[in-house]
């Protein structure tokens, strides 16, 4: 873990393990929980990786014009809020802020 400024960062992932428009699922070394984290373009996102709707990993999922799709009912997020998009999600999927140090991701997560 980095600390710039005032906010603890974790490690993530190397930027480039991340597939283009696509998602992966990290579990950082310090915790038993998993994320997911998102390239859109050159930008990085993350969320929590389990979908609000279901205990599905939404790293299974397809990302598409910005939005996650889970592999379970098809229902969607936006990436960068975490807004549900598609129904059945209703319920809000927790984003964290995402910076890129050096190639590396590393993501608020407290
Ligand atoms: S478990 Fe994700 S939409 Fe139902």
């Amino acid at each position: 873990m980095i600390e710039p400024k005032s906010t603890v960062l974790t490690r993530m992932c190397r930027a480039d393990e991340v597939p283009p428009e696509g998602v992966m699922q990290v579990t950082p070394g310090d915790r038993d929980t998993e994320y997911a984290i998102y390239r859109l373009g050159e930008e990085y996102f993350c969320t929590d990786d389990i979908c609000t709707h279901g205990l599905v990993s939404l790293a299974n999922g397809d990302v598409e014009n910005g939005q996650i799709f889970c592999p379970l009912h098809g229902g969607a997020f936006d990436i960068r809020t975490g807004a549900a998009t598609e129904l059945p999600c209703r319920v809000r999927l927790k984003t964290y802020k995402v910076e890129v140090v050096d190639g590396e991701i590393f993501a608020a997560l407290d």
